[in-house]
């Protein structure tokens, strides 16, 4: 761990979700998670309480950035101080719901992580009852890519950022250069962020974290309701030990409801999972990246 790094706390704020038809995806986030949709620039602001969302033209299925709010200006330069001295080289920051002065950087896969201040003035979601989905607790909480070059991802990510590790799944736990899955956290929840090994760089799935299980039957039955299908879940992972269910969005990004996420103090060593479906999920069938 990188007890040095300015970077905790850090909470995921946003990601931009790409599309060849953004207009469409946005109206299944509205539809599916309840989201409130805003013109904004060329592109859509989805809010609703707790979570929010950018939705902007671009490659179907691809994320322009992962955003994370940070506390105060004063973290902000240190992040921008810690990163710079890590060697790492920032870029403008393309977040345009954070002020222009959020930090970016380039993941070894090309992933942009921004940190930032959320900018002030943005349209306020109206409360909206009638729709209940937007009422469901739901807060933006992590979010995963899969990569082929996770020893590199590793590096940035600890070393170039102070992201914390939490857990690692390995092929043999006594051989640290078997790792197959990195958790890393950025405050008390067990992860912000997470990267599996796979056979190329891509989305793998985001996540928000309802108030409890019972949230699930609510989720369930308005997914339900929208004929919207759960491709994994109900279960309970390993690493995060949250219990969790998913579904898709139309461009087949994997979406995450989780309750019930461990919090792990900073100090906390990470542990080590061995490499089966019952890692990713204790009650069953798992999914294992290709
Ligand atoms: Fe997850």
């Amino acid at each position: 761990m990188s007890a040095a790094s300015p970077i905790w706390p850090a909470q995921l704020d946003h990601l931009r979700l790409e599309s060849d038809d953004p207009k469409a995806l946005a109206d299944f986030y509205a539809r599916a998670l309840g989201f409130e949709v805003h013109g904004f620039g060329e592109d859509f602001l989805l809010q609703a309480p707790g979570r929010r969302q950018i939705i902007g033209k671009g490659e179907r299925g691809g994320r322009t950035y992962h955003a994370y709010r940070l506390q105060n200006e004063r973290q902000l330069a240190e992040v921008r101080a810690y990163v710079q001295a890590q060697g790492l080289a920032t870029e403008p920051s393309p977040a345009k719901a954070f002020r222009d002065d959020a930090v970016a950087v380039r993941d070894p896969d090309g992933w942009v992580s921004v940190f930032g201040l959320p900018k002030p003035g943005l349209p306020s979601p109206k409360a909206a009852n009638a729709i209940p989905a937007r009422a469901y607790a739901a807060r933006l909480q992590h979010v995963v890519v899969a990569t082929p070059n996770l020893a590199p991802m590793i590096e940035f990510y600890e070393k170039g950022l102070g992201f914390v590790a939490s857990d690692y799944v390995l092929l043999d736990e006594d051989d640290q250069s078997t790792k197959r899955v990195a958790f890393w956290r950025t405050d008390p929840e067990h992860h912000c962020f997470a990267a599996f090994q796979a056979s190329h760089s891509k989305p793998d799935h985001h996540a928000y974290e309802t108030s409890g299980w019972m949230d699930f039957r609510d989720w369930g039955d308005h997914l339900a309701n929208l004929e919207i299908p759960v491709v994994w879940g109900p279960g309970r992972h390993g690493p995060g030990n949250n219990l969790f269910f998913m579904f898709e969005d139309p461009n087949g990004d994997r979406i995450e409801l989780s309750a019930e996420l461990e919090l792990l103090p900073r100090e906390m060593g990470p542990r080590t999972w061995p490499h089966t479906e019952r890692t990713v999920n204790l009650w069953g069938a798992g999914w294992i990246r290709q």
